[in-house]
């Protein structure tokens, strides 16, 4: 039989199409050999580990030469560089829209995360994003058509929580009328969304772990056990760190579940992508509607930019819809929710003998009223300056002393664009 004749170890420069040679002779010395002698088996042994050992050198310095490529231009892409380069690589979005470094940063991580397998442990405030991040997830690896199950760990009762995610048999307990699958049994090959996991009570902790561990559950009442292959992601609105240090959660299992940590920014900290989520919101509300999408006043904007949205993406979301389902074309403070609504917009829809009371006096009504004037009267310079520059801001910087990247953020602040004023600067000389 021919085996390679040259013994490995030889040649200095590796290639895929060097490897495959050797491997293509590997491969045919097996395929015509009717029986092996232990030397040739040993030889074959050899060859088979000098290919591995060529293999993982030439995928080394891939892996260096691909990072050594990547490297500058990662950390100075921007945005808009970023967002592109995940649809280039067809990343699905699942319609978690923003271009924020941070929530950019969440969606990069999850990408990766995504064909691991490995669990991922998602924290945000409510409202941030975290059961879409967690399909994000989901649908990005290789179980996307596997089924995604999710499991609110808060709203099972204790007694119910073994049966809800592990099953029972017919009899375990009164009320246990048949034999039924849990949560996990379905999630089998897919992915598991074990939501506010933060409220498992600590018996319930315990199994999970179990299950983590051995990938294997037991039915309520039965002895046997069954293996499930389900993807763990898991959310929390709680900080899990402080609470097992309050001996409220197992820290074996937080370690277990956060394998890869994903924090969802609140939206008070990603001010600037609110301006665009009015945008993608408006459009999506006013095709849900049927009608044309709604416009602001700019003191409904003004004040939606300041808002601090406890509530998150979902409150924002939620504020938008509102205004295109009661306003007309143009939506404007009495449009507002009355909890959230300012003070004098609150007082005027109450009616006018509402202002009698001496609450209309209140400080906290005084400084929402200077709060409200200031962030007018700063558009409104802002617009103006814009006008008078032709909508060049370095111009508008140089006149009014400021910085230019302060002027940039205030009218980000404002949703300005200044490239608008330039067109209409354009279209003035143009005439
Ligand atoms: N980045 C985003 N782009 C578009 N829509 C978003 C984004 N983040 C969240 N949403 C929308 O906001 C709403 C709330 O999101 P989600 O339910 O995922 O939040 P959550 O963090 O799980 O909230 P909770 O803690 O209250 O359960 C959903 O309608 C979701 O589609
Ligand atoms: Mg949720």
């Amino acid at each position: 039989m021919k085996i390679l004749d040259q013994e490995p170890g030889g040649s200095s420069t590796i290639s895929y199409a060097g490897l495959l040679e050797k491997i293509e002779i590997l491969r045919s010395a097996l395929r015509w050999a009717s029986r092996l002698d232990r030397p040739d088996i040993e030889k074959l042994l050899r060859q088979a580990s000098a290919l591995r050992d060529e293999v993982m050198q030439l995928s080394h310095k891939e892996r260096f030469v691909n990072a050594a490529a990547a490297e500058p231009t990662r950390s100075d892409l921007s945005r808009r560089q970023r967002r592109k380069a995940l649809i280039e690589r067809s990343f699905i979005f699942e319609g978690a829209f923003g271009d924020n470094p941070k929530l950019l940063e969440a969606l990069e991580i999850a990408e990766k995360a995504a064909p691991t397998g490995l669990p991922v442990l998602i924290d945000g405030e409510s409202g941030t994003g975290k059961e879409l991040m967690a399909k994000v997830i989901h649908a990005n690896g290789d179980r996307a058509d596997r089924p995604f199950i999710s499991v609110n760990c808060g709203a099972i009762p204790d007694n119910l929580l073994e049966s809800e995610l592990f099953g029972h048999c017919k009899g375990a307990f009164t009320g246990a009328v048949g034999d039924r699958k849990g949560k996990f049994e379905s999630a089998h090959t897919g992915t598991i969304f074990l939501d506010e996991i933060g409220e498992l009570p600590l018996p319930g902790q315990v199994k999970l772990l179990r299950v983590l561990e051995a990938h294997e559950i037991q039915r309520v009442g039965s002895d046997q056990l069954i293996r499930v292959d389900t993807r763990v992601v898991a959310a929390t609105n709680r900080n899990l760190r402080k609470l097992s240090d309050e001996g409220r959660f197992r820290e074996d299992l937080f370690y277990r579940l956060g394998v890869i940590h994903v924090t969802l920014p609140p939206l008070r900290e990603r001010k600037d992508e609110i301006p665009l989520l009015f945008e993608f919101f408006g459009d999506e509300a006013a095709e849900a509607l049927k009608r044309r999408p709604v416009e602001m006043t700019r003191r409904l904007r003004a004040f939606l930019l300041d808002y601090a949205y406890p509530g998150n993406i979902r409150e924002l979301r939620n504020i938008v819809y509102r205004l295109s389902c009661l306003a007309g074309q143009t939506a404007d403070l009495e449009h507002l929710p009355a909890d959230i609504r300012p003070a004098s917009q609150a007082r005027a829809a109450a009616g006018p003998e509402s202002g009698g009371d001496g609450q209309s006096l209140s400080a906290d009504a005084l400084s929402e009223a200077k709060r409200i004037a200031s962030d007018l009267a700063e558009r409104e310079f802002l617009e103006r300056g814009l006008q008078e520059v032709g909508g060049i801001v370095i111009e508008l910087a140089k006149r009014c002393n400021m910085n230019r990247s302060h002027v940039q953020v205030l009218l980000k602040k404002h949703g300005i664009q200044s490239k608008e004023f330039r067109a209409a600067a354009r279209a003035d000389k143009a005439i």
